[in-house]
């Protein structure tokens, strides 16, 4: 798989992590690395989304039904991932580039997997064929109090958001336990400061291991 490197920033709605990974990508922009797909430099890849039909399901997912039924729910996830990774991941790892994602596989495993109560290993195996070794070398969660991310969110509320508090104090307790989990993988830091301050601590984190990798 190349020599790119995959990156996330996670975390519960309204956390900032939009707004952390295209600070993130300046940061690393900044130092020269070769960020973002090669037909779009600098840029941050989202999820669900990133392509054609990835962004239509993400319509579907965010825009749709009101009601899914959670694996429904899970497979469109993993569908739009599935896209992502053969269009836009692997050729940019091949390429040796640096890729930013805001949200990926842990989105799914905190929110369908354990907030939805699915099992964080039965969501894993239906991620594991469209994802492969597509994996983050490092995650970054922003922590937040459920409170503050809906607080945060601004506009017509998605149809996950609307579900409200409940659903968000799960999600932040799933990725939590993912944290305690994959520990080597995944990193987290308090979002509740300034974005400046949080900022900080996220380039800290990633810049070290991307030039470490000779990307
Ligand atoms: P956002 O990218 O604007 O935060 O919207 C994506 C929404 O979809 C957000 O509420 C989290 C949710 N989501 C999942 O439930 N599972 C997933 O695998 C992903 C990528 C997102």
């Amino acid at each position: 798989m190349g020599d790119g490197v995959l990156i996330t920033i996670e975390g519960i709605d309204g956390c900032g992590k939009s707004t952390q990974a295209a600070l993130l990508c300046e940061a690393l922009v900044a130092r020269g690395l070769p960020v973002g797909p090669a037909g779009a430099p600098g840029t941050v890849l989202r999820e669900p989304g990133g392509t054609p039909a990835g962004e239509a399901v993400r319509d579907i997912l965010l825009h749709g039904p009101d009601s899914l039924a959670p694996w429904t729910e899970t497979m469109l996830y993993a569908a739009a991932r599935a896209e992502l990774v053969a269009r836009v991941l692997r050729p940019g790892l091949a390429a040796g580039r640096v890729l930013v994602l805001d949200r990926y596989i842990d989105s799914s495993l905190a929110y369908q997997g354990y907030a939805r109560g699915l099992g964080i290993d039965a969501v894993l195996a239906v991620n594991a064929p469209a994802v492969g070794d597509a994996m983050p070398a490092l995650t970054v969660v922003l922590a937040v109090a459920p409170a503050t991310g809906l607080g945060r969110a601004t506009g017509v509320r998605d149809r996950i958001e609307r579900e409200g508090i409940a659903l968000q104090r799960r999600v932040a307790d799933g990725f939590a336990e993912l944290a305690r989990r994959f520990p080597q993988r995944i990193r987290l830091v308090d979002g509740e400061r300034p974005v400046a301050a949080v900022a900080a601590d996220v380039t800290a984190l990633v810049a070290p291991l991307v030039e470490g990798r000779g990307v």
